[in-house]
């Protein structure tokens, strides 16, 4: 039995939590769920914005399953998303987009990995506000170590899944000095891992080639606000953000959870899509060796995502996020 850390969030977190929660039941998947939560509503009744009894959980069990957690615009708490990627070194934040069959969109034969670097950057935390001369600074630290690891990370994965290609994605144009670093980590990575190709682009670029031709990109590693911007855009690509998963992988511990957000227009309404954190779960699944399991709740999953009477309103059906579950767990 594997102890897993379950954080269900905030805004539609329960509800699409619930739905893998009950997928798994049904699949009897050993896995024992810890359920701990962060956020606003812990602050509410806790008075602690992210537990302790989180923290001691996640450092034991070393694997969790989140919801997604509002963050205040402007003033307010930081991040708490950002806060655990950061506290515990979660540099690679894994985000595949593929075509899926039955699922109609724009493309066809997308099937790209996005590697966004998940600690540095703009989202570093270093802001700072001059009120007598009105100037705001945000430090985008990059640093050579930062960039190495996450350059290797998406080398490494693309050779163990028999991926062809690399592409950075990067301002090194505009931005000289933080933007060359990945550039050189990335040809220090392709040295290491020659069979792949390794190619650059320029971020604006980036943008029209995903739009405008996207099946030809393959493995995709970036900085940490780009991956943010590319990874919502590729979600469009695929099927929208209701289908894309992710996780946030360390050396030590990886937090599996959809690229989405909390969602608070659709929130409580069971309308929300909990396709993408069934695919964070489906990929935690992996992690911890349960290729099995994972498998047959992938197929289940594929199969009612053909028929699109039983989808969610996000891709076009009428079904709500428990009746969506239940077509699944009909299927296993
Ligand atoms: P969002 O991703 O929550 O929603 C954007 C749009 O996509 C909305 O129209 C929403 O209804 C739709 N959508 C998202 N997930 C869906 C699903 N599973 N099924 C169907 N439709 C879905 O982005 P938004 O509104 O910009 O952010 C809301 C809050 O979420 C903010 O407080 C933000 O900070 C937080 N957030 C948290 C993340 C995390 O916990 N990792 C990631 C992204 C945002
Ligand atoms: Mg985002």
């Amino acid at each position: 039995m594997h102890v897993v850390t379950l954080i269900p969030g905030d805004g539609i977190g329960p509800e699409i939590t619930k739905a893998v929660t009950d997928i798994f039941a049904a699949a009897q998947v050993p896995v024992q769920w810890e359920e701990q939560n962060a956020g606003q509503t812990t602050f509410d009744q806790s008075g602690e914005l992210i537990p302790n009894a989180l923290l001691k959980s996640l450092e034991k069990n070393k694997v969790a399953l989140k919801g997604p957690i509002t963050t205040p615009v402007g003033k307010g708490f930081r991040s708490i998303n950002v806060t655990l990627r950061q506290k515990y070194d979660l540099y690679q934040n894994v985000r595949p987009s593929r075509t899926t069959p039955g699922i109609k969109t724009r493309y066809e034969g997308i099937d790209l990995v996005l590697f966004r670097e998940n600690t540095e950057g703009l989202y570093s935390g270093l802001e700072m506000w001059d009120e007598r001369l009105g100037i705001a600074d945000a430090v985008a630290r990059v640093t050579v170590e930062g960039s190495r690891k996450i350059c290797r990370a998406a080398f490494a994965y693309a050779a163990k899944h028999g991926r062809k290609k690399v592409t950075l994605a990067h301002k090194a144009n505009i931005i000289k000095m933080a933007g060359t670093l990945m550039i050189n980590a990335c040809k220090e990575a392709s040295l290491e891992f020659p069979e792949i190709v390794f190619e650059d682009k320029i971020i604006d670029n980036m943008c029209m080639q995903l739009v405008g031709k996207p099946e030809q990109f393959d493995v995709i590693v970036t900085t940490n606000l780009f991956g943010d911007l590319l990874s919502d855009l590729c979600a469009g690509l695929v099927g929208g953000l209701g289908v894309v998963a992710g996780a946030n992988i360390g050396d030590n511990m990886a937090i599996f959870e959809a690229v989405h957000g909390s969602a608070p227009d659709i929130a409580g309404q069971g309308k929300a899509n909990p396709t993408a954190l069934l695919r964070s779960a489906i990929m935690m699944l992996h992690h911890i060796g349960e290729h099995a399991k994972a498998e047959q709740i992938d197929k289940a999953l594929e199969a009612t995502l053909m028929n699109q009477e039983e989808c969610t309103g996000d891709l076009g059906g009428k079904a709500s996020t428990s009746q969506f579950a239940q077509s699944i767990i009909a299927k296993l």
